[in-house]
């Protein structure tokens, strides 16, 4: 079924455009003066902004959770649109993109490892078989198994526990944490440096690693799409040290490395992303280290003309960054925006470029600063007041409004809103941002 005609001429079909991406996606396509149609589900089209609805020349309604429907309906789309590229903003669905580039002729992602780039099993392998540097880590099925491997020192302590196939840091948990404080903890530790105290289990099954896996395994479908999930639990080591993120443009096979991103997170039970920082305050060096290593990432797990987004973590005095996971996606997290306010470089510009066969523009055209902060509540309960100042070079945003209901700071979901600064420096662009946070208003009953 299409809904809504969009002029004839070339365009990009994006599977699921809606999330943080889908606007940078807008905004890059009309630079390039590109179309843009939306491939979805009508029940989800209906529910989509009205910015994103009138930016789409056409949707292509579908079942985005039956593969040869999906690909069929798409498929017809393409041909009677003319489309020329195939795009993607939500992780889930890459192996979807890169299986329907396949089949209309497009440039797209090798289907037979696109799978790697949603599931964390399948990547674990896509990495070890390329030499990727990561965790080491293993599957557990239930809170049993997880308490052999746990048993076995093989992945030693603390472990870190996470759904084989999420994203927003749901359902991951590190659960005996380095400081040694075990037995002491068990709330929820976002932003208090909260520790969860473990054995690796008591013989009834209980006790934190079990409620990890059970945190881990209790996604069964993804929404708004209904999309099954694969609830495998994931066991890996904990990669300890300082976190940074780098995409990586890849056209025709050829990467072309992004700036790498610092990121900061919450400590404890819970790591919630608290902020970005944009450059990262890595030497030079080491910043094409890490984005080697998040090409290799990349094309590990077949991206050939799209973009990756790799987050890693360099270990304390070493030099060596292991993946912690690679998307074959845009980043969220208003990243585009963080990255090209410091570099010039549009993330999603360079996307729309790979995915239609061209080289994409990836040289930096400035070299200023940019950070983004998120407000995180101290608890759940219903969100009271928000409010952000203005201050110059900066400019929040709120994602929940007063009544909405605030979740308990357990993953990315709950975040009331976000302050963005700019700066000549990236010390000065954070100290910015975490200044307007730190003046913010944030009441939750
Ligand atoms: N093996 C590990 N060692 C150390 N920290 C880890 C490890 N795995 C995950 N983490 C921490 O937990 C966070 C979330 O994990 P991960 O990125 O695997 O989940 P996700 O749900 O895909 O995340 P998101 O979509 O928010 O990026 C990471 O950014 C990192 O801070
Ligand atoms: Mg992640």
């Amino acid at each position: 079924m299409t809904i809504g005609t969009g002029p004839r001429g070339p365009g990009v079909l994006v599977i699921e455009p809606m999330g943080n991406a889908g606007r940078f996606l807008v905004e890059a396509a009309d630079r390039l003066g590109l179309r843009l149609y939306a491939a979805t589900h009508k029940e989800v089209h209906d529910a989509y902004p009205d910015r994103l609805r009138s930016a789409l020349a056409g949707v292509c309604a579908t079942d985005l959770t039956d593969t040869p429907r999906a690909l069929a309906d798409m498929e017809a789309f393409c041909r009677s649109h003319a489309v020329a590229g195939v795009a993607v903003c939500f992780e889930l669905f890459t192996p979807l993109a890169a299986l329907l580039a396949e089949r209309v002729g497009l440039p797209g992602n090798d289907p037979r490892l696109a799978r790697a780039a949603r599931n964390k099993i399948l990547m674990g392998e896509a990495f070890s078989a390329a030499g990727v540097p990561a965790p080491r880590w293993a599957v557990a099925r239930d809170a049993a198994e997880a308490r052999r491997v746990a048993e076995s020192g093989g992945l030693g302590r603390p472990l870190v526990v996470k759904p084989a196939e999420q994203g927003g840091s749901w359902g991951v948990s590190v659960v005996d944490d380095p400081d040694g404080a075990a037995g002491r903890g068990g709330g929820s530790g976002a932003g208090r440096g909260g520790v969860v105290g473990c054995g690796p289990g008591r013989p009834d099954g209980s006790g934190p690693l079990a409620a990890a896996v059970a945190v881990a395994q209790r996604f069964t479908h993804a929404q708004p799409h209904g999309l099954e999930l694969d609830t495998t639990a994931l066991l890996q080591e904990y990669v300890p040290g300082a976190e940074y993120s780098c995409d990586t443009v890849v056209a025709g096979g050829v990467a072309y490395p992004l700036p790498v991103v610092r990121k900061d997170t919450t400590r404890g039970r819970y790591r919630i992303e608290t902020g970005h920082t944009c450059p990262s305050g890595l030497d030079p060096e080491l910043v094409r280290t890490v984005q080697h290593t998040a090409a290799r990432a990349a094309l590990a797990v077949g991206v050939r003309n799209g973009i990756a987004h790799t987050e890693l973590k360099i270990p304390p005095g070493t030099r060596t960054p292991y993946v912690i996971e690679t998307g074959a996606r845009l980043p969220g997290d208003n990243l585009c925006e963080v990255v090209e306010a410091a570099t010039g470089v549009s993330e999603a510009v360079a996307y729309l470029q790979a995915v239609l066969g061209r080289v994409p523009d990836t040289v930096a055209t400035a070299s200023a600063a940019a950070s983004i902060r998120f407000l995180l509540p101290e608890h759940g309960g219903v969100l009271r007041h928000a409010s952000i100042p203005e201050a110059p070079g900066t400019h929040g945003e709120l994602h929940l409004r007063p009544g909405d209901p605030v979740p308990e700071p357990a993953d990315s979901a709950c975040r009331i809103g976000h302050v963005l600064a700019r700066a000549a420096t990236a010390h000065l662009a954070r100290a910015l941002a975490a200044g307007v946070v730190a003046r913010s208003r944030v009441e939750v009953g």
